[in-house]
């Protein structure tokens, strides 16, 4: 169930635009102090979307995450396309890595809202600055009370791909942001039986 879930995470996020990010990312490392970034960290990597591409620009990358699942799948698609990569399993909260390792760290797609407590992610950022060579880049990005409030309030999304259909819900209540989240898998090709297989609610008190 867990390892299909997995799975199915690189469905729903088929529609993210990871090129486009990755051509972000690029464009924000090449106004750092540091020149020239070669040297990447990927400190919440998932299943490589992004880490992937910035491998086939001639970066090198470690992909860091706390999923097994996920960096195997990682794994697999760096090994599909033949690129080089480092694949290490860890908590971003105790990043095990020496001084000045890399020349940019990268968190995308949310991965530091994982960490609720202001004390945590201040002690995040300080690690993440021990393990950057000087004038290296930390690029991330946060879903902030804002955004919960007035761009995901009230916010309904399906997406269908060839195995999976996905409701995605959020209401903002309270000052809780819930998140409702439902995954059916396709579980008969012909007759078009779907079985819901995730159904969660998840609160995130502001
Ligand atoms: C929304 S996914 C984003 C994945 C990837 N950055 C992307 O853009 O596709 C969040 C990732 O953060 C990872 N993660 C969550 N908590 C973590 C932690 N404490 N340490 C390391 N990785 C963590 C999850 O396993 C998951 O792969």
């Amino acid at each position: 169930m867990h390892g299909r879930a997995i799975a199915s995470a690189e469905g729903i996020k088929l529609k993210v635009n990871y090129p486009e990010w990755a051509q972000y990312i690029k464009t924000l490392f090449s106004l750092a102090p540091l020149k020239p970034i070669h040297l990447v960290l990927d400190l919440s990597a998932g299943t490589g979307s992004l880490s992937s591409i910035l491998t086939s620009w001639g970066y090198e990358l470690f992909c860091f995450d706390f999923s097994l699942g996920m960096l195997n799948i990682a794994k697999r698609k760096f090994e599909k396309q033949n690129l080089p990569g480092t694949f290490v399993r860890g908590d971003f909260r105790k990043i095990p890595f020496k001084e000045t390792s890399f020349d940019a760290v990268i968190s995308t797609f949310d991965s530091l809202n994982n960490v609720l407590d202001p004390n945590e992610l201040l002690d995040i950022f300080v690690q993440v600055k021990k393990i950057l060579k000087s004038g290296g880049p930390f690029i991330f990005d946060l879903n902030t009370e804002w955004s919960l409030k007035i761009e995901w309030n009230d916010f309904t999304r399906v997406e269908e791909t060839a195995n999976t259909i996905t409701i995605w819900k959020s209401r903002y209540l309270n000052s809780i942001s819930y998140l409702f989240f439902t995954l059916f898998v396709k579980i008969d090709e012909e007759k078009a039986i779907y079985k819901k297989n995730i159904n969660s609610v998840q609160g995130t008190w502001l």
